[in-house]
């Protein structure tokens, strides 16, 4: 069992730090953990000999996974831009064609809010089968007043009704849409309208809790960031930062000025960045799926932020144009082979410090008294063999607030 007790965040070497226990056993009361540890102690707990059983036989059980970064809402795949990449275009070239997010955009706009959902509902039962029991998702999609909303309503519709939680994103400020494109002064309006109309709005409806910027060539200037967030701010809205991706923009330091839970990608981090990081306590969170699904070779230097002494967490950035998978082992597989992190820091990126990034590190993230009882259960006898088969599901069963929400037995996968 890795409990990943402890006080979190981790940086450096405490990264690698799972709170090991042999034979344990957890107690759990109202979808609370009320006892952790070895089995044979656990047992002795007066509530203990009432509980219903469950034995898990030799398997691996650690916190559910924290996906810090997904953009859950869309209409549909972009397998056409896939082809075009293999066959050479570069995704900055298929965005600047009016591919890419624009592509997505229109796709939602056309699609029905029950199509819309439905989608979503089938995608989060794919995320409990794989282990994790949090999600964040962003909006992004929509980009005018009405699908916006629609996307982050959904969210909180979804909440109710399915068995991973939902924590919500405004990122209306994902690119300036296309009916903003035409004029010099376009992209200012758009800015303008999220300032003024849209992040008030979600504000007060209670919509979502942090807001996101992607600050990149093709989208938002450093500049129009600050601005962006800083009107969030203003309305309680937490930032968080789509950072140096594709090109570095200053994003990191800015995020670390507004004292945001995050900034995310960073793959093109410099030194003074890595520093800038280190002192702060801004997540740096490293999404691998996107260089790996883009086909880039250059990875973020997560050697480089781990020794610096950065908050590091890892994510899927889950999404139709640079990462289509919900699988953070997928992800803590390429987090070992491609950011030469150990299976160790992996999961304590992937558990403790997801959840510090969405600020609900004292809920979950750790199986710890007191704590949800959000667990994931996989089929393997050491825990390094999560990252180590790669492409294949090795979650045996998710647990999520004390239900059980997913059985690898009931899908008759394993048998
Ligand atoms: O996190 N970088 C911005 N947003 C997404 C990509 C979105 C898309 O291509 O649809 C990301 O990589
Ligand atoms: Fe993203």
């Amino acid at each position: 069992m890795l409990t990943l007790r402890g006080r979190g965040p981790r940086r450096g070497e405490a990264l690698s730090n799972l709170g090991i226990v042999k034979d344990g056993a957890l107690l759990i009361q109202d979808g609370r953990l009320v006892g952790v540890g070895p089995r044979a102690k656990i047992e002795k707990f007066a509530e203990a000999r009432l509980a219903e059983k469950l034995d898990v036989g030799g398997r691996v059980i650690l916190p559910g996974f924290v996906d810090s970064h997904t953009h859950l809402i869309h209409a549909g795949s972009r397998a056409e831009e896939y082809e075009l990449k293999i066959a050479g275009a570069s995704y900055e070239e298929i965005a600047r064609k009016g591919g890419g997010i624009l592509n997505s955009v229109k796709k939602l706009r056309a699609a029905t809010s029950e199509a819309l959902k439905h989608r979503a509902l089938t995608t989060l039962r794919e995320f409990a089968a794989h282990g994790t029991t949090t999600i964040e998702a962003k909006s992004g999609y929509g980009l005018d007043v009405s699908s916006e909303l629609r996307i982050l309503g959904l969210h909180q519709e979804l909440n109710r009704a399915q068995p991973v939680e939902i924590v919500s994103t405004f990122l209306g400020a994902h690119v300036v849409p296309a009916e903003y494109r035409g004029t010099p002064d376009g992209p200012q309006r758009y800015v303008a309208l999220l300032i003024n109309r849209l992040i008030p709005e979600v504000a007060e409806r209670r919509l979502a809790e942090f807001c996101d910027v992607f600050c990149d060539r093709g989208a938002f200037s450093r500049a129009q960031s600050e601005q962006i967030l800083e009107a969030g701010k203003r309305h309680g809205l937490i930032p968080r930062l789509h950072a140096e991706q594709l090109t570095r923009t200053g994003a990191t330091q800015l995020a670390v000025e507004l004292g945001a839970a995050s900034c995310d990608h960073l793959e093109q981090v410099n030194q003074a960045d890595i520093r800038a990081l280190a002192k702060s306590k801004t997540v740096a969170t490293l999404l691998p799926g996107c260089d790996f699904h883009l086909g880039f070779k250059h990875y973020a230097p997560a050697r480089g932020l781990i020794k610096g002494g950065a908050i590091v967490a890892l994510a899927t950035d889950y999404n139709p144009g640079t990462s289509p998978t919900l699988s953070m082992a997928m992800i803590l597989s390429l987090a070992c082979t491609q950011l030469r992190m150990t299976p160790a820091e992996g999961i304590a990126a992937a558990t403790i410090n997801a959840a510090y990034a969405l600020r609900r590190e004292k809920e979950i993230g750790s199986l710890e008294v007191g704590k949800l009882a959000d667990i994931g259960v996989f089929e393997v006898e050491d825990y390094r063999e999560i990252p180590y088969y790669f492409g294949v599901n090795k979650c045996w069963m998710t647990v999520k607030q004390g239900e059980v929400v997913f059985r690898a037995s009931d899908v008759g996968a394993i048998a």
